[in-house]
């Protein structure tokens, strides 16, 4: 049994990643080839996948933000620039997940765990504060005719009912900090919607800033001069 690896995405990866968001998001409109290659080009460090043997089964992509420019209200398109993440600002501090997928013959085998994993290690190596998400809903199409989206985010906090993304992210301890509505409007599982999660990095060193902020310090320390 091959071991599963999460490291950082490398160009050849590209093909095989989008061939398998194809078959995660067959209703969503794909990323595009140029915007994984501006993705690796702005934020190398930030973009994931998860690896089993010779297979590609799933990845994780993010970038860094000032969340105060964000937090109040935002969409999937704008907060990553339509996926180019152009919006990419070194000065944050927050990691922002755009994306998380694995491979659905190997869900529910820890792969999304270890690509988490993945994303608070980077999280705490680049000493930021926190990781924010906005997860998809997909179980809310089935109750949306029942009750609004707040009332089932609650109740899958409260356990009467689970959600194929959030119940995964509640497990893996983020919070849930409310409803972002029409933030991939086309997502129909997810009438729209999005749940806005954080987790706060334990480790956050408030007065050194982040790894980000200081590259000439980082390359003087490579060169054992500070
Ligand atoms: C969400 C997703 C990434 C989870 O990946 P996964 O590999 O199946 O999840 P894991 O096996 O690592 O699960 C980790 C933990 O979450 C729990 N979990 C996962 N899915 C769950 C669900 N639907 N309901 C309840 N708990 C769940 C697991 O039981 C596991 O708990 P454990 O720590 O006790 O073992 C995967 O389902 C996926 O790719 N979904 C489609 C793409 C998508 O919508 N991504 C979200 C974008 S916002």
């Amino acid at each position: 049994m091959s071991k599963l690896i999460v490291r950082s995405t490398i160009p050849s990866d590209i093909d095989r990643l989008l061939r398998l968001q194809a078959s995660v998001y067959p209703n969503i409109t794909p990323w595009q080839r140029d915007h994984l290659v501006q993705q690796l080009e702005v934020f190398p460090q930030g973009q994931l996948v998860a690896v089993l043997g010779e297979r590609l089964v799933g990845c994780a992509s993010s970038l860094v933000i000032l969340w105060d420019e964000w937090s109040d209200e935002h969409n999937w398109s704008d907060i990553t620039a339509a996926g180019t993440f152009s919006t990419h600002n070194q000065a944050g501090f927050t990691l922002y997940g755009a994306e998380v997928f694995v491979d659905p013959r190997l869900r529910g085998k820890r792969v999304g765990h270890a690509l988490y994993e993945g994303r608070r290690r980077l999280c705490r190596d680049l000493n930021l504060r926190r990781i924010i998400a906005c997860g998809r809903l997909p179980g809310y199409h089935i109750h949306a005719s029942e009750m609004p989206v707040e009332l089932y985010a609650k109740k899958v906090l409260w356990g009467d009912l689970t959600d194929p993304v959030l119940s995964f992210q509640l497990r893996e301890g983020f919070r849930y900090c409310g409803i972002m509505k029409n933030y991939i409007p086309e997502d129909d599982e997810s009438c729209g919607h999005a749940a806005l999660i954080a987790w706060v990095n334990p480790d956050f060193k408030p007065d050194v800033g982040t790894l980000l902020q200081r590259p000439a310090k980082i390359a003087d320390n490579q060169k054992g001069t500070a």
